[in-house]
């Protein structure tokens, strides 16, 4: 039996090479190792998307992401987290067993109370939710980038402090998997690659505006080398290729900034034309959404009935 690999990413506009390379990659790659599940974290896109039209459209643009940058449905099962109850219930049941001082020393609950102290118990609750996405489907590992590390340490917490209570071994103990290099993408302006920075280069972007993201790139180091141009380059090129581009076009940041526009232009326009192939057929990418749904479903059903079980909740 494969070990099981799940992951997802939050519906919620257009994604970066951040998203590919600290993410979406590895789910690629990791498909004939693993029995994978991606998945659409609708339930978390909730705390921020309130337009239903916009959570629609957000929900389909993330399963054409998914088959644009490789994963096949036909390998991994992508479902719709919303259309699994058993994801809340779990919740519930694992909030039963998880303090507030614990939640409250979250980093991402941490950020967010550093911005405003309005925050939604959605926010607050927001890595229960995801321990009962992980822990639902027994998974051994859980691709994604730096920023949610602690994600995975606190679903593991939970699985241990579900086991003990219940004195059982119901729960598998999660694992990051986190890959060095690419943990934290850097952006136009050096910084982590983020939406909330406005310094991404969108995945799925057309020549235009490859040219304007990359001539926007901050350029202001030392020693004749643009670190932030190079920093990018390297992410889609071999080292060797990047290292000799930047030592014979020294100090010429014009230059190298045209050449990663045409590496970036022919890395990113495959994946830019099977999205726009994908797109035209919108009732095919429901279809997958609902299938992959019924087979996550069977599963977290059955899990969810022993969760009852051993918490007394079930009658015989
Ligand atoms: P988000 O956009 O926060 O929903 O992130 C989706 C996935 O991409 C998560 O696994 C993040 O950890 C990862 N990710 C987001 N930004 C970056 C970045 N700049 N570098 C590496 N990974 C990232
Ligand atoms: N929090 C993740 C993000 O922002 C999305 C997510 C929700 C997730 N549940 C998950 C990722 C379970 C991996 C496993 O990207």
């Amino acid at each position: 039996m494969n070990k099981i690999l799940l992951s997802g990413v939050k519906p919620s506009g257009e994604l970066h090479i951040g998203n590919y390379f600290g993410a979406l990659k590895q789910f690629v790659e990791l498909q004939d190792e693993y029995k994978c599940f991606f998945f659409i974290p609708d339930l978390h896109a909730m705390n921020t998307q309130k337009d239903p039209k916009a959570m629609q459209e957000s929900i389909i643009n993330i399963v054409l992401d998914y088959l644009a940058v490789g994963i096949d449905p036909k390998k991994s099962v992508i479902f719709q987290q919303s259309q699994i109850p058993a994801h809340t219930e779990a919740t519930w049941i694992f909030d039963t067993l998880v303090t507030m001082p614990y939640l409250m020393r979250a980093h991402a609950f941490k950020d967010a109370e550093a911005k405003n102290k309005d925050i939604l118990v959605g926010t607050f609750n927001y890595p229960v939710l995801m321990a009962a996405d992980i822990l639902l489907y027994d998974t051994d590992l859980v691709p994604v980038g730096q920023d949610q590390k602690q994600h995975i340490e606190i679903a593991r917490d939970i699985a241990q402090k579900f086991n003990n209570t219940y004195n059982t071994d119901l729960f598998k103990e999660p694992k990051e998997y986190i890959i060095e290099n690419v943990a934290v993408v850097p952006g136009t302006d050096g910084q982590k690659m983020s939406k909330s920075y406005n310094n991404t280069i969108p995945l799925f972007a057309d020549k235009e505006t490859i040219t304007k993201k990359v001539m926007s790139i901050v350029t202001d180091s030392g020693e004749g080398e643009p670190t932030n141009v190079k920093a990018i380059h390297l992410l889609i090129k071999d080292k060797d290729y990047v290292e000799n581009l930047y030592k014979e076009n020294k100090g010429q940041y014009k230059a190298l900034k045209e050449a990663l526009i045409d590496d970036l232009d022919a890395f990113i326009s495959p994946m830019r034309e099977k999205r726009a192939q994908l797109e035209k057929n919108k009732d095919e990418i429901i279809k997958i959404i609902n299938e992959g749904t019924i087979k996550a479903k069977e599963i977290a059903d059955a899990k969810l009935l022993k969760m009852r079980e051993v918490t007394g909740l079930l009658l015989v």
